[in-house]
């Protein structure tokens, strides 16, 4: 089937959701997404980042979709075609998206483990408001002692359920999931017992935000002053590939390698992931090259650097003026247009 995201063209598989076929086509026309996981069945149309614009259904019948759709739970119909980035609709939508995920989550990026690799940070950046119009209380959680290496921190939970879902698909044994309903939903383990199957560590990974932590990493170190490698062991439970977090001579973190995408190329053990800390327990393979948009690629950037625009609040700066005029200071051109550059 042909589709057509973009004014760009591709032949997919029937099957093929517009979501996949936008990460074929690549580039920045691919929507975000919070929910969706390539390597987790059932994922997908919970969190509503990814929303296009269907402006031709397909062939056989060209009406136009009235409503945005999520890209990641439609399939292609041939000749269909789409609008993602180039639609001001779609644009619309993904702020407003990005208001709603925010109007429970912390801004606590300062204190959080996750800052600088969080699909949340990343989607605000792109898409989000420096202020916000939510005035009530930002719901709040009591801390749940979930096990001995996965720190929950509810709060900052967006409830995609991908931990549910790996959990589910990849061990046999799942003893946590979501509870209550509406604005009350949460994730616990409901009769307090501990996550602690070999798989478990998975479910940090695969969280978009820092929901879930790894304890052993618990507030070491940022993410962008750790140098990542690739490596390997021969491990009787998983591939043994990840990616070892250094610093210096030490490592500080071990991870399932990650695609562009954020998601990870193979799950991996515990044992790999929690127990094997020492430089000697791997053979490092080279730098783990960097995904593109990450506060981890400062300073790596492949692609020439755009001017940065901010912009701020009408009046913001007529304090100073004024604040000068009490102080009787040398005057200086102030630019009244709230555009800076
Ligand atoms: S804890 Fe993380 S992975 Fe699990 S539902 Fe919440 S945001 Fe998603
Ligand atoms: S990624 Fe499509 S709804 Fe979440």
């Amino acid at each position: 089937m042909k589709v057509t995201i973009d004014g760009q063209s591709i032949e997919v598989e029937p099957g093929t959701t517009i979501l996949q076929a936008a990460r074929m086509i690549g580039g920045e026309l691919v929507p975000p997404a919070m929910c969706y996981y390539s390597k987790l069945k059932g994922s997908g149309g919970k969190c509503r980042c990814c929303l296009v614009e269907v402006s031709k259904g397909s062939d056989a019948d060209p009406r136009p979709m009235p409503k945005l759709v999520a890209s990641c739970v439609t399939g292609c119909m041939d000749g269909m075609e789409v609008n993602s980035k180039s639609s001001e609709r779609v644009e619309e939508a993904r702020k407003s998206v990005t208001e709603f995920l925010l109007i429970n989550h912390p801004l606590d990026c300062p204190v959080c483990d996750q800052a600088g690799e969080c699909d949340l940070q990343n989607l605000s950046f792109e898409h989000g408001k420096s202020k916000t119009r939510f005035i009530e209380e930002k719901r709040t959680f009591e801390p749940e002692d979930i096990g001995p290496y996965i720190q929950l921190h509810m709060n900052r939970c967006i409830l995609c359920q991908r931990c549910v879902q790996v959990a589910d698909q990849l061990t046999d044994n799942r003893v946590h999931g979501v509870m209550d309903r509406g604005d009350h939903a949460n994730i616990s383990t409901c009769i307090s017992k501990a996550i602690d199957n070999e798989f478990s560590g998975n479910m940090i990974d695969v969280c978009p935000v820092g929901a879930l932590t790894d304890k052993t990493f618990r507030f070491k170190s940022r993410v962008w002053f750790n140098k990542p490698y690739n490596a390997h062991r021969d491990c009787d439970k998983c591939c043994g590939k990840t990616t070892v977090w250094m610093f210096g001579n030490e490592i500080q973190r071990v991870t399932g390698r990650k695609d562009e995408y954020h998601e990870v190329e193979e799950f991996i053990c515990n044992t790999c992931r929690f127990d094997k800390k020492d430089v000697n327990d791997w053979v490092i393979e080279g730098p783990r090259k960097f995904e593109k948009d990450s506060v981890i690629n400062q300073n790596n950037y492949t692609r020439k650097i755009e001017k940065v625009v901010i912009e701020t609040e009408e009046h913001i700066l007529e304090g100073r003026e004024q604040d000068r005029k009490k102080i009787s200071m040398p005057d200086f051109p102030l630019d009244s247009n709230p555009k800076r550059v």
